[in-house]
């Protein structure tokens, strides 16, 4: 395997007012493997958000380097909110079409893909609807098939399910793994919820409270499916609760 993103000293400070300054994140170097399913865990506020920002390339403004593999793109990666971030006045489908229209592809091409994405997400009969027509769940469905229809190589998700029902969130969790292990992209998630990034990851890095630094890198080898249950899940979700300072 080679990495996929390669961070060296990362680090970011917001501006505030009267001059004062906020210090987000701090000296973060890690490399992530191409193909791996990779989440960042951490306090609320200690800077995963920006960290995940600037790793996407939305985020421009840091100091330190990020480095892609040869043949990773901008057009390459995609990004799913946990505010779903739908353009409220397009259709289900207009959004969906929407990274296709930016790249240029042709309308044949942008309807057959849409198409495939919104049936995958067992959206095909919300096409016509808008979002606010929809329930939270369908929304971030639609985040899901927006982010997927260009083939990404890498997939960035900050907080994805946070805003759902635990039911509508376990659904969409499964529908994410079954995608990552059809298609072999690399994955990169933000999460503050401990059990969501056991049953998910193979790596998980573990923030310092603000400013984010890297507190540990755990490799997880709990085999899939994850068996929540299990002995070896709880412990190390109780390691992980040990090394979240809140
Ligand atoms: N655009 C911004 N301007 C000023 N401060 C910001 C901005 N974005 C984030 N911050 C600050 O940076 C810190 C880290 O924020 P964030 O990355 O959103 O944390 P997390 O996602 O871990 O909750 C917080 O103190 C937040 O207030
Ligand atoms: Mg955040």
């Amino acid at each position: 395997m080679r990495p996929a993103i390669t961070l060296t000293g990362i680090s970011k400070s917001f501006r505030g007012p009267h001059g004062t300054s906020v210090q987000a994140v701090q000296n973060v170097s890690l490399q992530i493997e191409e193909g791996e399913f990779f989440v960042f865990v951490g306090a609320s506020g200690c800077g995963k958000s920006t960290l995940l920002r600037i790793m996407s390339g939305l985020e421009k403004n840091f100091e330190g380097q990020v480095d892609y593999a040869d043949g990773i793109f901008h057009a390459d990666r995609s990004f799913v909110f946990q505010q779903f971030a739908l353009l409220p006045w397009l259709t289900v489908f207009g959004n969906v079409e929407m990274p296709l229209v930016a790249r240029g592809i042709g309308e044949q091409e942008r309807r057959h893909a849409v198409t495939a994405e919104l049936k995958r997400f067992g959206l095909e009969k919300f096409a016509g609807s808008v979002p606010h027509e929809l329930s939270g769940g369908m929304r971030q469905r639609v985040g899901l098939a927006r982010a997927l229809v260009t083939n990404p190589k890498i997939l960035f998700l900050d907080e994805p399910f946070s805003e759902l029902d635990s039911f509508t969130a376990t659904a969409l969790r499964k529908d994410l793994l079954q995608i990552w292990a059809e298609r072999k992209m690399t994955v990169v998630m933000v999460s503050h919820i401990v059990p969501e990034a056991l049953e998910l990851s193979d790596r998980i890095a573990v923030l310092s409270p603000r400013p984010g630094q890297l507190e540990k890198i755990i490799i997880n080898t709990l085999p899939r499916p994850r068996q929540q249950r299990s002995p070896d899940f709880f412990r190390l979700e109780d390691e992980m609760y040990g090394l979240i300072k809140a």
